[in-house]
């Protein structure tokens, strides 16, 4: 048997405070009513005043960790490595992973972070797994974390109505391909002549490069939603037939697709170009938005919880996101502790 990076835990954190509908409809021009149908996202969590991205990552960490504890009756102490995928880092330097690895007492473990916005957690996974499959890591904590509440301009109806906070995460550790649990494969792409379509235009040396303030609004998210529709749909059923291809599982044989939760009418096309049923599709978005990098590990979790996903599940993977960038990975899921989910 050759050796291969298999999950054995998962955790995920969400900010207490939620952002009904018809709170966005009481501040903005728009309905609970348009959001619902255009979207299917009911609510949203928001950080509070002076939580970060890292205070999540912490969380949903230590959770991951605590699973892996009861999954596999180990410490953590053998964890030598921590990917944090965000696009909201608490500073534009240094990295997030080390404060979060240093908070979570990993000690000096490797540790950095991963951006690749929506996409940004199967990007960390794929990292993290060939690290443990090349014998740099034995036992690694990926993480997905973002708090885009904190880049949104606040008068802009659509990303506001889309866009919620949180954290996921998972903890590889070394064993054999054959065993539930083993990332089975990868198909990650990008196209960069789409940077333009989810962009945030200030704080990189591009605008600093220039002297002077940038101009008004540049430090805000922007994302120019129908051309993103588009080709997240397309990218990320490519990819995931790519990816079947490569596993030899037919879409009949997945038992779960887990894709990037942007937009119901998003998932229930990917489901139609793949021909999937309806109870193939996870779907989390109604409770949390787009959580950005921790959209795929929060719907797993939740999938978890809800008793959707089950041990022996075949599992694919699938997201798409800024840059552009899009990614795919895929599981037979395993048996996991996973305790009560926080929030
Ligand atoms: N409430 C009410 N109306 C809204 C609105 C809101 N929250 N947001 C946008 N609208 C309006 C638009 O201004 C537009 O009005 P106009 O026709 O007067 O110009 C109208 O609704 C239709 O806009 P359109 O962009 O065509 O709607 P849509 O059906 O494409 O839905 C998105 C818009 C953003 C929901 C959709 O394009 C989308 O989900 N895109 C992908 C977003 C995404 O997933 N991003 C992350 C990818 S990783």
């Amino acid at each position: 048997m050759s050796r291969a990076a298999v999950l054995c835990g998962l955790g995920g954190a969400l900010p207490e405070r939620i952002v009904s509908n018809e709170e966005l409809a009481a501040q903005l021009d728009t309905s609970d009513r348009w959001i619902r149908t255009r979207t299917g996202i009911g609510q949203r969590h928001v950080v509070a005043p002076g939580q970060s991205t890292s205070d999540l990552a912490v969380a949903a960490g230590a959770q991951a960790l605590a699973s892996a504890r009861g999954t596999a009756g180990q410490p953590d102490d053998g964890v030598d490595l921590v990917v944090l995928a965000t696009s909201t880092p608490d500073r534009p330097c240094p990295a997030t992973a080390p404060d979060v690895a240093h908070r979570l007492g990993l000690g000096g473990v490797a540790s950095f972070d991963v951006s690749a916005v929506c996409t940004g957690f199967v990007y960390a996974l794929a990292t993290a797994a060939s690290m443990i499959t090349a014998g740099v890591a034995g036992r690694a904590l990926v993480i997905g974390a973002d708090t885009f509440s904190t880049i949104l301009d606040p008068a802009d109806r659509t990303t506001r109505a889309i866009f919620g906070d949180g954290a996921g995460a998972v903890v590889l550790r070394a064993g054999e391909a054959g065993e539930p649990g083993a990332l089975l494969g990868f198909d990650l792409g990008s196209d960069g002549s789409g940077t333009d379509l989810i962009t945030v235009r200030a704080g990189g040396s591009r605008q600093r490069s220039v002297p002077g303030p940038a101009a008004a609004g540049e430090e805000f998210f922007t994302m120019d939603g129908r051309p993103v529709f588009t080709r997240a749909v397309l990218d990320m059923s490519r990819s995931s037939q790519n990816l079947l291809e490569r596993v030899g599982w037919s879409t009949a044989e997945v038992d779960k697709v887990v894709a990037h939760q942007a937009n119901i009418r998003i998932l229930n096309a990917v489901g139609e170009q793949l021909g999937l049923e309806e109870k193939q599709i996870v779907a989390n978005l109604d409770r949390v938005g787009n959580t950005v990098a921790a959209s795929i590990p929060l719907a797993l979790r939740d999938a978890v919880a809800g008793g959707e996903l089950q041990p022996g599940h075949r599992v694919l993977l699938t997201g798409f996101g800024g840059g552009l960038t899009w990614g795919s990975a895929a599981l037979v899921w395993p048996e996991l502790e996973t305790g009560r989910p926080h929030r």
